[in-house]
């Protein structure tokens, strides 16, 4: 076995197609939000050990980070792949939907990184993020 990764948003999309590549040769710690998507998580290798991580809620990052702890002492690769977006004009989103969005793609993923740090010594930490930086932008220029 070669490297360990840490890869979220491994329901869907990016998240799971990373965790399909690098589980062919490669110990992969895959991040869910939903029990019911573990078990088809499962049946990808037996290199894919699946967890449950809300990004939105801190007690599920610390959970997360607690299990891999429990597990390995070193990734050498962190992928933040879990994201949403909300769309729509900036002056009519729910701010808290707004909130939900930041919490998901920027501070969940700060809270789960600070948390796996230790382990990360000398390990690489790929953040995919979104739509995010362009509400940012909009809202400089205007
Ligand atoms: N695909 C593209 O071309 C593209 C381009 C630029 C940027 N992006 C961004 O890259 C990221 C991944 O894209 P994708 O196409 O793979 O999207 P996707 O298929 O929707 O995957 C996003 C994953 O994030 C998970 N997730 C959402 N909220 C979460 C939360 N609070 N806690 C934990 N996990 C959560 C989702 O789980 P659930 O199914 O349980 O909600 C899902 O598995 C997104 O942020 C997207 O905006 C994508």
């Amino acid at each position: 076995m070669n490297k360990t990764y840490v890869i979220t948003g491994a329901a869907s999309g990016i998240g799971k197609a990373l965790v399909e590549h690098f589980a062919k040769e490669n110990i992969v710690f895959a991040g869910v939000r939903r029990k019911e998507c573990l078990a088809e998580l499962r049946q990808i290798s037996v290199n894919v050990i699946p967890f449950l991580i809300d990004l939105c809620i801190e007690e599920s990052i610390t959970s997360a980070v607690e299990f891999i702890k429990n597990k390995t002492d070193k990734i050498d690769t962190l992928i933040n792949g879990a994201g949403c977006v909300v769309a729509g004009a900036i002056e009519r989103i729910p701010v808290s939907e707004l909130k939900r969005q930041f919490n998901t793609n920027v501070f969940g993923h700060l809270s789960f990184t600070q948390g796996l740090l230790e382990l990360l010594d000398g390990g690489r930490i790929i953040n995919i993020s979104s739509i995010i930086f362009l509400y940012l932008i909009n809202l400089i220029i205007k």
